[in-house]
């Protein structure tokens, strides 16, 4: 492709890097040259891609992550939550600690489901009562949706919880848009509350996109511990001599790069991951306490609490189990640890 000497004043910009033909958007050193955006959409497209609109949508999403604007409400938001939903009780429902994963993403395919059907039903003739119903479900799934949406966002990162505003926005604005289809269905402007309904699904969607910004490019909602276990080699390992170890506090100890909290308890010596599950906060600057089934460790950053025996989840956030170790000492005097096997109770550790 040939270099412009220079494009229409209205023309909007973006950058090709000339050498290697594919459009990356603008943050590539070396020899650019540059070309309408309608442009590098078609080349895109020729080489099979659709790298420009990948990346503008990337680009948007990161720089809610930087949006210092969203700062004051959520400090107040945030402070609100914390004082309606105090760490246990339904809060923990909410988070989804019953169910061992977060519920949030899985009630959005709700209202999200709900809305998608009533919108194609839109265009069957004599479908207009369904559609009106599949939209009420989805306002009625919206409130336990966002109940576990908003629980979920009072323990994020400030980056994270500027993303979630947005994310929380377009959801209301789609609720919103669907609740005025709604009406305009039930005053007889049927074709009003189609548009009205599209209109929803788009804003839908672009929370979705945000949504899942934050679960997979943000990582709120994975466990931050679950490599440990995985990458922990298999047998026995010497850790550390157990004298050195306090009793009633927790200690970091390195087993190779993995990073182990170590508590011990008289002669009762547990190992879990020391990266919380919930979103990597240091276990080992956590408080003791007790709990139902022995001590529980609670983690410094947001509360997650869990059993020290077995790395079980007491209280959230955190809803994957922390990763545990089986522990023994050696005639020596030598901690040895190695990944507990999944299911293996406290009392068939006591045993060994
Ligand atoms: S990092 Fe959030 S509770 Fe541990």
């Amino acid at each position: 492709m040939r270099p412009r000497a220079g494009p229409p004043a209205t023309w909007r910009l973006t950058t090709w890097p000339a050498r290697h033909g594919q459009v990356v958007g603008g943050r590539t050193a070396g020899t650019n040259i540059r070309v309408s955006r309608s442009r590098a959409r078609f080349f895109a497209r020729r080489d099979g891609t659709s790298a420009v609109a990948a990346d503008s949508r990337m680009r948007a999403a990161e720089r809610l992550e930087h949006a210092h604007a969203l700062d004051g409400a959520a400090s107040t938001l945030t402070g609100l939550l914390r004082r309606v939903l105090p760490s246990g009780g339904w809060a923990d429902v909410l988070h989804g600690v019953p169910f061992g994963q977060p519920v949030h993403p899985a009630l959005t395919g709700l209202p999200l489901g709900f809305w998608t059907s009533a919108t194609v039903l839109d265009f069957v003739p004599g479908s207009e009562r369904g559609a009106r119903a599949l939209i009420a479900f989805g306002l009625a799934s919206t409130v336990p949706t966002a109940a576990a949406g908003w629980a979920d966002w009072s323990a994020l990162h400030r980056e994270q919880q500027r993303v979630g505003l947005v994310h929380a926005a377009s959801g209301a604005c789609a609720s919103t848009l669907f609740a005025a289809s709604l009406l305009a269905r039930g005053t007889g402007r049927n074709a009003a509350g189609r548009v009205l309904s599209i209109g929803g699904l788009a804003a839908a969607a672009a929370g979705g996109y945000l949504g899942r910004h934050l679960a997979y490019s943000l990582g709120a909602g994975t466990s931050h511990a679950e490599p440990v276990t995985h990458l922990a080699p298999l047998g026995w390992h010497d850790l550390c001599a157990a004298a050195g170890l306090p009793d009633g506090r927790a200690v970091r100890r390195q087993l190779g790069y993995l990073a182990l909290v170590l508590i011990r308890e008289g002669a009762e010596v547990s190992a879990l991951a020391d990266q919380c599950a919930h979103l990597g906060g240091p276990l080992h600057q956590g408080r003791l306490d007790a709990g139902p089934g022995g001590s529980c460790i609670v983690c410094p950053w947001h509360g997650s609490t869990f059993r020290v025996a077995d790395g079980a989840v007491v209280h959230g956030p955190a809803t994957a189990r922390q990763p545990a170790f089986e522990v023994r000492v050696s005639d020596s005097g030598m901690v040895q640890v190695r990944p507990r096997k999944p299911r293996q109770g406290h009392a068939e550790r006591s045993r060994q």
